[in-house]
């Protein structure tokens, strides 16, 4: 492959896709071109009589960049460890003092070093990040995300309530939490980065008073920025706000002016149907966060539930929440926890009774969450490769098991079945190129 130094560019390939939540779209030999780092057409090979800049192998097929809605960018160095207590102890015992070390520039620049070009490696071409409290350090991440070529939306994370954070940890007020966060709003915006936005980010509600939550959904609407939060993602966090709110999380939500168009709820294990119809009128929506919900969420989220309520469902990894930075990883899961919910867990019930029949995804909805659904909960023009939408793409190297077929060319599988193992099985070294925008990326992961 030829590497392409500004965003134009030729690629033929074999494409596979999912524009829809149970379609998926297989085209054979087609050349994309990409001008500006815009899609401009898809034409069968055989059609095609200009120049073509980049080949893919036979054993290569070309997808989508993944989207991720949800990473909690401090605490990249407590990927895969801690996950050892409920989620309002490990905030406490491991993440806050983690994230309150981010007041360091350096250790942060050192971290957003290690953790943007792994993201990318593993094919994540959209990255929606809480910050910290910081702005220095937050203001370094978004340009962290423009320097290598990532499309982000990063958020200074905001939390002022007395009681549902340290002291140490903590914003000084209400007031000095909103004008904070203005400030980092227009630090990124300052940046001037086609590919970066800032997005407020009030932790969560028990991390925030009222008066925080009130001054952040009317930053939100004056500055016309996006929103995220987590919602209902836990018995305990969904009871307390509850207790505290006298509504549910997504109904107090609304009431501060937090639900806003593409405001990304994350988890929202817990949802009852008026709770989702909210959210789709709204037009607001759900960061599915699939490892991380069977440490913390206390129950497997509804996919398929959320979807027939029309509510827009993508996928995150709740980088440390869940332990894999890997979306391929999470869509994975995600097949497994719905196929559980279906069938249900506990032995001692009949299998009649035992599960929540109607729920299993299969490997095209997991797929579709990971880029077109993440795509529409943004409302962003990616997601898809189809004319008219951002070239956000990655090749990808189909597995083979050494049955006697030549690599990757899988004589025995349809395209179905080359699509299933990619959406499985595909690890960052299965990842051979990676383009946001139309620009191919360095590095790219050695083999
Ligand atoms: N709720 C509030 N903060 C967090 C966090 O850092 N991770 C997760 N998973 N949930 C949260
Ligand atoms: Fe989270």
């Amino acid at each position: 492959m030829n590497d392409s130094t500004d965003n134009t560019l030729s690629i033929r390939a074999t494409v596979m896709q999912t524009p829809t939540t149970d379609q998926l779209e297989v085209r054979h030999d087609v050349v994309v071109e990409v001008f500006g780092g815009l899609i401009a057409s898809i034409t069968p090979a055989d059609d095609f009589h200009g120049q073509v800049d980049v080949v893919l192998a036979d054993d290569q097929v070309l997808v989508p960049g993944l989207i991720d809605l949800h990473i909690h960018a401090p605490q990249w160095p407590q990927l895969g460890t801690g996950l050892d207590m409920p989620l309002e102890e490990w905030l406490f015992a491991y993440t806050f003092p983690l994230e309150a070390s981010f007041a360091d520039e350096d250790f942060a620049q050192t971290v957003w070093d290690s953790m943007v070009p792994t993201l990318l490696a593993n094919g994540t071409t959209t990255a929606v990040y809480y910050g910290s409290t910081h702005n220095p350090a937050t203001t370094a991440l978004a340009a962290t995300c423009a320097e290598h070529g990532q499309r982000a939306f990063v958020g200074r994370v905001a939390m002022d309530h007395p009681e549902g954070t340290p002291e140490w940890y903590r914003d000084d007020s209400a007031a000095d939490a909103v004008a904070a966060s203005a400030a980092s709003i227009d630090a990124i915006r300052a940046l001037g980065s086609p590919l970066v936005e800032p997005i407020v980010t009030p932790r969560f509600i028990p991390a925030c008073t009222d008066e925080l939550l009130t001054g952040l959904g009317q930053l939100a609407h004056d500055t016309d920025t996006l929103v995220q939060t987590h919602c209902s993602e836990s018995d305990w966090e969904h009871q307390y706000v509850i207790d505290r709110c006298g509504m549910s999380d997504t109904e107090a939500l609304d009431s501060f002016g937090l639900l806003r168009p593409s405001t990304v709820l994350a988890h929202s294990v817990h949802l009852s149907d008026d709770d989702m119809a909210m959210i789709a009128r709204n037009r607001a929506g759900i960061a599915h966060c699939p490892l991380s919900n069977a440490y913390f969420g206390n129950a497997v989220f509804p996919a398929r539930r959320a979807l027939a309520a029309g509510v827009a469902v993508g996928l995150g990894t709740d980088i440390a929440g869940g332990p894999s930075p890997s979306l391929f990883a999470n869509a994975a899961h995600a097949i497994n926890a719905s196929r559980q919910l279906d069938d249900g867990v506990d032995i001692n019930l009949a299998a009649a009774d035992r599960g929540m029949a109607g729920s299993r995804i299969d490997a095209i909805t997991a797929f579709w969450m990971a880029t077109k659904g993440g795509a529409d909960v943004l409302d962003r023009p990616i997601g898809l490769l189809e004319v008219g939408r951002r070239f956000d793409a990655l090749a990808v190297t189909i597995q083979s098991f050494g049955d006697g077929t030549p690599p990757g060319a899988a004589a025995t599988d349809s395209d179905e079945r080359i699509f299933e193992k990619i959406v499985r099985l595909t690890t960052a070294a299965d990842i051979d190129a990676v383009w946001v925008d139309g620009r191919r990326l360095a590095p790219v992961p050695q083999k």
